[in-house]
């Protein structure tokens, strides 16, 4: 199928789908539709009405099916950035976005919509994987900080940024602009709210120094609407606190803190019949929620999550929607078959709207990247 046709079939799906759910009439479809078909013979593409874009991203949401929190899909706050073509406009903007994201800790969900691809180029790139994420060293074979931003960081160094070397360094963002060598920003500190992990009656948990940030804003997806390829588009909810207790801390190959755990909790760590790592996984995992909700930063337990999983189901049932859903993502790391998706199917079917893993905008083989030319 030509481009263009491919296009227009996307289009004119997306155009009916959309605007019937928002109660517009047939007739004010088709003359879009007839409208549409013009612009992209005329241009080869065609641009959104920020209602189609605002819906479009919202319905991108309610169809991810890795997404558990897809309830909330209708209360998305969109941000059009489609006229930002700098990267330091750019990164004004996604300040902006870790602010009204965060919320003094009420956070909201959002997401930035930057300019589409057009002619399979990619007018601006963030090469962060979220906008906020601690770096990972490795020397030796030993790590410091977040394992999955090694190389990363490692990119980071090369365009010449230096980190502390904790456990916890914020990265900055790079922005690329086509054709252009990247650009490095570091994220102002006063704007970043981070959580100190702490337990509600096992005191000796704050000897960890374990913390982490607020927010979640994954910036390295591409989100597709009727046909058309957005690949700067960073968006965030909340965190469900199994996220952080059960995966980010917990993960062997990750921030790996169970083995302490179990040790201040006097746990016997030498039979593994004995349950010591999943005594000190729950009790991560009460420390993570009793402490973001102590510091009044949103954050939702996966019991409750599940719960309005279900209730996103019953939702979409009473829209007449299939729900489709990857299992294997929608269920919690811990205690999953206390939750009812662990006992039901899912159809792993991809719709569109939708956020879709891409290229990476970096080349991670450090070595080879000479074109960026700033002399490392
Ligand atoms: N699992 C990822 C992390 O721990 C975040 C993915 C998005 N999560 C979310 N609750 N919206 O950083």
């Amino acid at each position: 199928m030509k481009q263009s046709d491919y296009l227009i079939k996307e289009a004119v799906n997306f155009i009916h789908t959309c605007y019937t759910e928002l109660g517009i009439s047939e007739e004010e479809q088709i003359k879009r539709v007839s409208d549409i078909k013009a612009e992209i013979h005329r241009t080869g593409t065609y641009h959104h009405t920020s209602m189609e874009l605002t819906h479009g991203a919202k319905m991108a949401w309610r169809n991810n099916n890795r997404c558990i929190g897809r309830l909330l899909w209708d209360t998305l706050h969109i941000m059009d950035a489609r006229h930002i073509h700098t990267a330091e406009d750019a990164y004004e903007i996604l300040v902006n976005h870790i602010n009204f994201a965060t919320n003094g800790g009420n956070i909201q969900s959002t997401i930035t919509i930057f300019p589409p691809r057009f002619d399979g180029k990619d007018p601006m790139r963030i090469w962060n994987h979220q906008l906020l994420r601690y770096a990972g060293y490795e020397s030796n074979g030993k790590v410091i900080g977040d394992s999955t931003s090694i190389a990363f960081t490692k990119v980071c160094k090369s365009l010449g940024w230096q980190g502390k070397q904790t456990n916890f360094d914020l990265l900055p963002l790079v922005i690329q602009e086509l054709g252009q060598s990247p650009k490095l920003f570091e994220i102002p500190k006063g704007i970043v709210r981070e959580v100190e992990i702490t337990h509600p009656q096992l005191e000796v948990f704050k000897t960890l120094n374990l913390k982490w940030y607020a927010v979640p804003i994954i910036s390295d997806m591409r989100l597709e609407i009727g046909g058309i390829d957005y690949p700067m588009a960073p968006f965030n909810g909340w965190y469900m606190g199994t996220e952080i207790g059960a995966r980010n801390l917990a993960d062997e190959d990750r921030y790996n803190v169970l083995p302490k755990i179990a040790a201040i909790m006097g746990l016997n760590t030498k039979s593994d019949r004995s349950l010591w790592l999943d005594k000190a996984l729950v009790e991560l995992n009460i420390a993570v929620l009793y402490s973001f909700e102590k510091a009044g930063v949103t954050i939702v337990d996966h019991h409750t999550a599940a719960k309005q999983f279900k209730a996103f189901e019953r939702n979409e049932k009473k829209s007449n929607r299939p729900v489709t859903g990857n299992r294997a993502w929608l269920l919690p790391p811990l205690s999953s078959a206390t939750t009812h998706i662990y006992h039901k199917p899912y159809k792993n079917d991809i719709v569109t709207p939708n956020y879709f893993y891409q290229k990476k905008a970096y080349n991670s083989n450090v070595k080879s990247q000479t074109t960026l030319g700033n002399g490392s």
